[in-house]
């Protein structure tokens, strides 16, 4: 790692051996028919890649964009959804794909959403959890890690629009050194 601000705190070999146990969990608990897997955009997109590759289901993918963080490190605390999704979900089995969990706004919110498009089953599988910064409670059914309360960034998590392509997770120690 070139960038002195970085500090790895979960290689991309971990990850991929966590997410091919989730992919086998949640092959196991889902009955045969198609799952529904609903990723968050942007932070997402490289974990629900590399989850719906480790699902042994028929699998069905659809984006939502929402948005409650500005361009920094801290939540605005207002939610929005930027981009609605295609399909309806009115009777499947529908999962969550969230990069991180932090303060549970974005969940919580999304959560309420979602319950209202009335799906047969509604979970969230999150790669990354922070639960010392919870403020809204939030049930989160497959965790990846449970990570310190650090910023990270790197496989798809970012630090205003940076590092998402990182294969590593990262600390960003200090944020002003990473330009
Ligand atoms: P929450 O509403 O506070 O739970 O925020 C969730 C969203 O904030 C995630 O989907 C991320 O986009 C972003 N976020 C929270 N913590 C981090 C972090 O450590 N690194 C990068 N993005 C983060
Ligand atoms: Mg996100």
């Amino acid at each position: 790692m070139i960038d002195r601000s970085l500090r790895v705190l979960l290689t991309a070999e971990q990850i991929q051996k966590r997410i091919r146990e989730l992919g086998a969990q949640i092959t196991a608990d889902y009955p045969e028919g198609p799952l529904y897997l609903i990723c968050i955009l942007k932070g997402a997109c490289f974990f629900l890649a590399d989850l719906a590759r480790a699902i042994q289901r028929e699998v069905f993918v659809d984006f939502m964009g929402i948005s409650s963080y500005g361009k920094g490190k801290t939540s605005s605390g207002e939610v929005r959804v930027t981009k609605d999704l295609d399909i309806s979900l009115e009777g499947t089995n529908v999962l969550v794909v969230e990069d991180i969990v932090d303060s549970g706004v974005t969940l919580s919110y999304l959560m309420h959403v979602l319950e209202q498009r009335r799906p047969k089953s509604l979970h969230i599988a999150a790669l990354l959890d922070k639960p010392e910064r919870r403020l809204r409670p939030v049930e989160v059914t497959y965790v990846g890690f449970r990570i310190p309360d650090e910023f990270v960034i790197g496989y798809g998590l970012d630090y205003a629009e940076k590092y998402r392509n990182l294969s590593d997770i990262c600390v960003l120690d200090d944020p002003t050194q990473g330009k």
